[in-house]
């Protein structure tokens, strides 16, 4: 791979890899800086998306157009959906859906988008191998899980709704953007991998946790994405 494309929805989630970059060059397009240069020795376009699935479906489409990236990393933070992956472990996308896509009218289950071929957009396995060994390296405190990360244009801070969401899409962990990447690179035929990192578990502390653990996980996320661009 020559080129990577790192997404982080929030400044706090990019901050740190933008200041290790060299030879750095600014390109700005959709109100979204796209910082263009060497990050850990490997040619990277790092690049704050803005929250939610439509400003990170937009910034996946101009990394494709603009940069010809071979893959795409989202790196951030998320809401736990299983009692044994906690604050500050690392989820890794087997797979990412959108559990906030409704067409069940028409026959299609919760998550699908209609007249879409698939429920859920499959991550890059090797990409995804080499996350799971880079962070038992360079995380060796925390877990590190393999499962589907689900996403909405919704915080998640109530338990009946985290519930349901987990009834409906059998998901890991629940975030803001990850499901439109994924959309964007299954339609540009590139890789992906969502790399998450536990701030909350999503349920009615969930505003009270994130604030404070916010910094801890995104910490995790970007350490483990540093170390896997000497790899790639
Ligand atoms: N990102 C971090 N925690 C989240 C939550 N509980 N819901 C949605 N996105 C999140």
């Amino acid at each position: 791979m020559k080129i990577i494309g790192i997404i982080g929805a929030m400044e706090e989630e990019v901050a740190i890899l933008k200041e290790k970059m060299t030879e750095v060059t600014v390109y700005c397009k959709a109100d979204m800086e796209f910082f263009r240069g060497n990050l850990n020795g490997k040619e990277a376009v790092v690049v704050r998306s803005g929250i939610g699935k439509v400003n990170a479906g937009i910034c996946t489409q101009i990394l494709v157009d603009e940069f010809q990236v071979d893959a795409v990393i989202n790196t951030g933070i998320a809401g736990s959906l299983k009692n044994e992956i906690n604050i500050g472990d690392i989820v890794l996308s087997t797979d990412t859906m959108q559990h906030d896509v409704d067409a069940r009218e028409f026959g299609y289950p919760l998550g699908q988008i209609p007249r879409m071929d698939t429920l859920a957009f499959p991550a890059d396995e090797g990409l995804r191998a080499l996350a799971a060994k880079v962070c038992r390296e360079v995380n060796p405190e925390i877990q590190v899980f393999e499962g589907r990360v689900v996403s909405g244009d919704q915080f998640v801070a109530d338990a009946g709704k985290k519930d349901a969401i987990v009834k409906n899409t059998q998901g890991w962990c629940t975030e803001m953007e990850g499901g439109a990447i994924a959309q964007a690179a299954y339609l540009n035929h590139i890789p992906y991998l969502v790399i998450r990192a536990i701030s909350d578990k999503a349920d009615n502390s969930a505003h009270m946790d994130y604030p404070a653990f916010e910094k801890q996980a995104i910490r995790h996320s970007v350490n483990l994405v540093e170390n896997m661009m000497k790899e790639l």
